[in-house]
């Protein structure tokens, strides 16, 4: 099987060259191409964005829409729905604190499932407070997917928002996004999906997925940190307020009297992450080169070899055994702390994430506090797998 690790130069450095790295979905390392651009944006064009008649300013503008472009056709969309952020979470906020406010009011329901990350609880949990709402949840499978049952019963309470993730960060569950849409649509709900853990690994068309918002973050998107997307239906950005106010987002300002710009330029107020932004473009560029048939084709080997290993391994409870998913593996090793065995795996040099995961009410539903968190991304080969089975092992016989 092909190795893409070559693309990330983390892996160069001598301290990292034996690393297994396992937390990409925590967050991707940086393939050489978004460093590169980000460097050479800097060195060559760099300038605030929208405010300068002078060459420089003109060019980073350049750089920055552009980039609005290359997120937009990444995820079959124009420009005009795209919306930057600092991250997905800022994103989620963002529609709670404007369409939020402006529609969820005393008695309406809020739907989510019991797989979100706390990303897309607390701000919902927060507004419904707020608002005198109520907040429900769509239950799971004993194999970590989604109870469609139990989500079309929540419906029959006519939500007036329905929030849901993509794709589990812990399990790597790939919801059916698009029926659960258009069945929400039809019980009268706006949709909000987290495409944050899909985003890297599924080709996504908005107009065909059909949700009133998506969200996304680039840090996971082989992308910089302190960068976001928000998806959303024209009409819907169009009538919503704005939510932070500052330079950039007004048409004219008197003392006693604003008018704002339209959207997307209305949600984004101050100076952007415009060398973020242009790091984010270059991440899709990355991928766009690659291909999604070679990346799926490569995720999904790799995912299959992971599987087996661990559903072979005696004393291990694996938790992610949805049918439709992704490259994401929880389990416990039996009577062992996952900390402990994490720390073990360090010294193995092996990277994983371990806890709740940012998703305490699905640890609930899962009847653990804690898993072990394996995760693979374009940065993961054949070798890091056999490293993290074989360390595992190592971890068992040392403790337990
Ligand atoms: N949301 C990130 C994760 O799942 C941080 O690890």
């Amino acid at each position: 099987m092909e190795s893409f690790k070559h693309h990330f130069p983390i892996f160069e450095n001598e301290s990292n060259q034996a690393l297994a790295y396992f937390d990409s979905a925590s967050s991707a390392q940086k393939p050489k191409h978004v460093i590169e651009v980000m460097n050479r944006f800097q060195t060559s064009s760099y300038a605030n964005v929208h405010r300068g008649l002078y060459r420089l300013s003109a060019e980073s503008t350049t750089a920055y829409e552009n980039a609005r472009r290359t997120v937009a056709n990444f995820i079959g969309t124009d420009e005009n729905h795209i919306v930057f952020t600092r991250s997905a979470t800022e994103a989620i906020n963002l529609i709670a604190n404007t369409w939020g406010t402006q529609h969820i009011k005393a008695g309406d329901i809020i739907l989510l499932t019991e797989m979100e990350h706390h990303a897309n609880i607390v701000p919902w949990v927060m507004l419904a407070k707020q608002a005198g709402a109520k907040v429900e949840y769509a239950s799971l499978l004993p194999d970590g997917s989604l109870d469609m049952k139990s989500y079309e019963k929540a419906l029959e309470n006519n939500p007036k928002l329905v929030a849901f993730t993509h794709v589990s960060n812990v399990l790597g569950t790939i919801n059916s996004v698009k029926d659960m849409v258009s069945q929400a649509h039809n019980a009268g709900a706006i949709t909000v999906i987290d495409g944050s853990q899909a985003a890297p690994h599924i080709r996504l068309n908005m107009v065909d997925i059909d949700s009133d918002f998506y969200v996304f973050t680039g840090h996971k998107n082989y992308g910089p940190t302190g960068t976001g997307v928000l998806y959303g239906k024209k009409e819907l950005l169009d009538a919503m307020p704005p939510w932070q106010g500052g330079g950039d987002m007004i048409e004219t300002v008197a003392f006693d009297n604003i008018t704002f710009a339209k959207a997307p330029a209305k949600f984004e107020a101050g100076t952007p992450n415009i060398v973020g932004t242009v790091g984010l473009a270059a991440s899709i560029e990355f991928l766009n080169a690659l291909g999604w048939g070679v990346i799926e084709t490569h995720e999904k080997a790799l995912s299959e070899k992971l599987e087996a290993e661990l559903i072979n391994f005696n004393g291990l409870t694996l938790y992610s055994r949805a049918v439709n998913k992704i490259g994401v593996f929880s389990f416990n090793l039996n009577g062992i702390h996952s900390s402990d065995v994490a720390m073990v795996l360090d010294k193995c040099n092996v990277a994983v994430r371990t806890g709740h995961h940012c998703a305490q009410p699905l640890m609930k539903a899962l009847g653990t506090e804690h898993t072990i968190r394996a995760s693979i991304g374009l940065s993961t080969t054949e070798d890091d797998i056999d490293q993290l089975i074989s360390s595992l092992h190592k971890a068992q016989k040392m403790l337990g």
